[in-house]
């Protein structure tokens, strides 16, 4: 692993998510109260991108099925719930689900210096 800067702290704001990358490797990142945070960009049910979900109160929403990841830990807080932004019933989830189990997505501790973000990758 490597220090790899990822964004610049006039980059990144509270209320949406910055698409980067690092090593070949896409990240988001985004500001939570005073602190910078950054996950893959990789919703570990399909492997799908989340940038373009939803982000709200430090939870990023993936656009495809709805699966929820705190982006200061990357802990997963809801799995499958919809599909396309559409809720899902409760066995449509676990079809939806594909028999795959909640799964955190990989996080990253960021670190500043000056205006320069930073996260071993
Ligand atoms: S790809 Fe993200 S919830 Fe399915």
């Amino acid at each position: 692993m490597a220090k790899v800067k990822i964004a610049t702290t006039n980059d990144v704001s509270a209320d949406k998510v910055l698409k980067t990358s690092a090593n070949g490797q896409s990240v988001i990142v985004a500001k939570v109260g005073d602190k910078h945070c950054a996950i893959a960009n990789k919703c570990p049910h399909l492997g799908l991108p989340l940038a373009k979900g939803k982000f709200e109160n430090g939870v990023i929403t993936c656009p495809f099925h709805g699966s929820k990841f705190e982006i200061c830990t990357g802990k997963n807080v809801e799995w499958v719930d919809s599909f396309v932004g559409i809720p899902l019933p409760g066995v449509a989830k676990k079809i939806m689900a594909m028999g795959k189990a909640p799964t955190d997505v990989a996080s990253f501790t960021v670190t500043q210096e000056g205006s320069d973000l930073f996260i071993d990758a």
